[in-house]
């Protein structure tokens, strides 16, 4: 189904057409002035300078060929040329109706649909997941549904960091506190236990203790690096534990990307592409892209355009040993040959922006994906305290995401029974979903790339532009439609939404078929907090329309009954259609 806005487009520039302009002058945009006109066309301006008139003669011209369009209440030429334009509310309620009869609300999908991997986990085994892993996962996760949604196939991977000193680290750590377990005595030749030997609790303060540990002792700091050598190579006992360490974190993290509503497709690790590195660097080596620099094994990736400076992209150390770099590249190797994807996505802290953005011009200039691959990196900004620093514990410690969730659910819930009277257990659980939401579109509201404050009081208040108040929305349509329910009254499937009685009824209506470009543009920009600007408004029109006009009432004939039913229905599927790509659900009460 076409958008409004484009259907509108069509007609001003046939008329455009009639009177022997170019039709490029008719294109119709939104109105900057939703107090004279909803949508308003520019267009003349622009042509007066083609065919040397007035502005204001080319906008009466195409006026005069409109005044009887019937899908126009208004339209005007304003000096110095403008043409401002308002619908005929017959014409808007027909709108609505053939939104409401249309799949996705006759949001049209992408007409060449591609095949795409998001990469947007990046948590590390033994380590704790910390804040910019929220981000990450939150963003990844609505950028993902809104591909979906869009007629993409989206693949989302977690791309767990397991390889590395991390594990060398808390296997050293763990051979000085348990020097006697099996896995560090190197005449044992048999099984090693089902059961891991630690805890994710355990894992999670030894790797700290161990990091801690290393930068004051050169000694133990080399014993991680060896054993993070022969883990890497084989060695039986350490990769048991290594083995563990993943059981034992991926359980745990399961646990918590349910939490946040979050999940991957492919759960897939940096260990899973070291296979595929020694022949991607005798390809480069035999194809000569790469170069020996200072002993280490580089691609050069600067362009003649560049106006910063580009580091080569290292491929080796002069040791030998791989880079964060390395294993990027062969999983872009691996991504290829298991899914020949047409579009890799990655979404980290926009500090990594000029390392991903070397990354890409090597795998480009390297050949190894397609010319037409597409690989693009979206960084996002800081989560920062009401300080504007970065958000740390109090005791200045990374925040473990788990308890920043608690800490808005906590909150959440202290506020429902404060406020009403709900069983401790059904407020637990709205508490979970609200405080979700309240987490979500704090963060989805702003523009990914911005930095932004953490902050518990607003996020969670159940006004203003926040999560709960949209949640809330959706709660009161609910209700409405219960109540309807108990009247006894059905609609008649052949009912129409009639055209708007009131302004506020028209505005809500008008916001309403604004849905499809609003998707169409959080999908071109891939840009979340599109759907959140536009919810925020759509709910506050719904509360305008809702506060002056009674929804169920005697006094109203069939027709208006169920034209109200119809339309807040509407207004409810929309709502839930966009949490949805949000990423989080709404409850039945709150
Ligand atoms: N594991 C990394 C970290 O915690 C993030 C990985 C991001 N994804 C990637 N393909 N490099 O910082």
């Amino acid at each position: 189904m076409k958008k409004l806005v484009d259907l509108i487009s069509e007609d001003v520039k046939e008329a455009f057409i009639q009177k022997g302009y170019d039709e490029k002058y008719g294109i119709v945009t939104t109105s900057n002035r939703p107090d004279l006109c909803q949508y308003q066309c520019n267009g003349a301006l622009s042509a007066a300078r083609e065919y040397k008139k007035a502005p204001i003669v080319i906008a009466e011209d195409i006026v005069e060929v409109l005044k009887e369009n019937s899908r126009f209440k208004e339209i005007t030429a304003i000096m110095p040329g403008f043409i401002n334009i308002t619908l005929s509310d017959e014409f808007l309620a027909e709108y609505l109706n053939n939104m409401n009869r249309e799949k996705d609300f006759g949001c049209e999908k992408d007409s060449a649909p591609k095949k795409i991997i998001i990469d947007y986990g990046g948590p590390n085994i033994a380590k704790p997941l910390h804040v910019g892993h929220m981000r990450s996962a939150v963003i990844g996760e609505s950028l993902k549904r809104i591909f979906k949604f869009m007629g993409n196939e989206a693949i989302g991977d977690v791309h767990l960091g397991d390889w590395g000193t991390p594990m060398g680290l808390v296997i050293a750590e763990l051979k000085r506190r348990k020097p006697d377990l099996i896995y560090f005595d190197e005449s044992y030749t048999g099984e090693y236990p089902k059961e891991a030997p630690f805890t994710i609790s355990e894992l999670e303060e030894i790797y700290p203790a161990a990091s801690a540990y290393s930068k004051e002792n050169p000694e133990f700091r080399e014993e991680a690096k060896q054993i993070t050598y022969l883990m890497q190579n084989g060695h039986r006992g350490y990769m048991a534990l290594w083995k563990h360490m993943q059981d034992v974190s991926v359980t745990d993290l399961k646990k918590i990307y349910e939490k946040l509503n979050v999940s991957f497709e492919l759960w897939k690790k940096e260990s899973d592409a070291q296979p595929y590195i020694p022949d991607m660097v005798k390809y480069f080596k035999d194809n000569g892209y790469a170069r020996i620099s200072d002993g280490a094994l580089v691609v050069d990736v600067k362009e003649e355009t560049d106006t910063k400076e580009i580091p080569p992209c290292m491929i080796l150390k002069s040791d030998g040993a791989t880079l964060y770099h390395t294993t990027d590249l062969a999983t872009i190797v691996e991504r290829m040959k298991l899914f020949n994807p047409d579009h890799i996505l990655y979404i980290t802290d926009k500090r990594q922006e000029l390392y991903f953005e070397t990354v890409f011009r090597c795998a480009k200039k390297t050949k190894l994906v397609n010319e037409n691959t597409k690989l693009q990196f979206i960084g996002f900004g800081t989560m920062n305290g009401k300080d504007g620093k970065p958000f740390k514990t109090r005791d200045g410690g990374v925040l473990r995401l788990e308890y920043l969730i608690k800490m808005v659910t906590d909150e959440v819930y202290r506020k429902i029974m404060e406020n009403r009277t709900m069983e401790e257990e059904e407020a637990k659980e709205v508490a979970s979903k609200v405080g979700l939401a309240a987490l979500k579109y704090g963060d989805l509201s702003n523009q990914a790339s911005k930095d932004y404050v953490f902050d518990v009081e607003r996020f969670t208040s159940f006004e203003g532009n926040t999560g709960p108040y949209i949640l809330y929305t959706i709660v009161r349509i609910k209700s409405i439609l219960e109540k309807f329910k108990q009247t006894g009254k059905t609609i008649n499937p052949d009912s129409d939404i009639l055209p708007a009685k009131s302004s506020t009824e028209r505005e809500l209506m008008l916001q309403i078929t604004k849905f499809s470009d609003m998707i169409h543009a959080a999908y071109e920009e891939l840009a979340p907090h599109r759907i959140c600007q536009y919810i925020y408004d759509l709910a506050d029109k719904f509360s305008s329309f809702y506060h002056e006009t009674k929804i169920i009432s005697e006094d109203y004939d069939d027709k208006r009954q169920a034209s109200l039913i119809l339309m807040i229905s509407l207004v409810e599927g929309i709502l839930l259609t966009c949490i949805d790509l949000l990423g989080f659900e709404a409850p039945d009460r709150m």
